[in-house]
């Protein structure tokens, strides 16, 4: 089964948003398999964003990120990198549709509330980041045969 990493930023967290991002993934039918608080140091942050390094944001996207702390997930399920991708909406929220996350929640793209893997192997190399193989949870979720 597929699995993509989503991550609720900073001002996400201070917004006090977290129950209502994971409440969308649960509603459309995904699995949690693992989430956690976690601090980025820079070295992470870097890591994690490294295909950006050269973007004229980058220093600012780190600082950002590492500013306090995020809220780590795996979700699972079927087509869950693309359909989450979906339901995070378009990366600038000014242009993101409303119903999505960013389209509901945020206005500045700096401060656009949450991560979601990009593809498949994104979505592997990201997880690798933040979890490790024993933090991913094994269960079977209620009602999942109607999805
Ligand atoms: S995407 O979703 O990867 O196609 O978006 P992209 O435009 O390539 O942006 C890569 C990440 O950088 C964030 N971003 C910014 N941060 C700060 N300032 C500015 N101006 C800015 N523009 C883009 C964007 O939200 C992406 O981060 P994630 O965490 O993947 O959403």
């Amino acid at each position: 089964m597929e699995r993509t990493y989503v991550m609720i930023k900073p001002d996400g967290v201070q917004r006090q948003l977290i129950g209502n991002i994971v409440s969308r993934f649960e509603q459309k039918g995904f699995k949690l398999v693992a989430g956690k608080f976690v601090t980025l140091s820079k070295e992470t942050a870097e890591t994690h964003y490294g295909e950006h390094r050269e973007r004229p944001f980058f220093g600012e996207l780190v600082d950002f990120i590492t500013s306090g702390p995020v809220f780590a997930m795996v979700w699972e399920g079927e087509n869950v990198v693309k359909v989450a991708r979906t339901l995070i909406g378009a990366t600038n929220p000014a242009e993101a549709a409303p119903g999505t996350i960013r389209g509901d929640l945020a206005v500045q793209v700096a401060m656009n509330v949450v991560h979601g893997s990009d593809s498949v192997e994104s979505a592997n190399r990201e997880i690798d980041i933040f979890f490790r193989a024993d933090e991913l949870q094994a269960y079977t979720k209620a009602g999942q045969e109607w999805v």
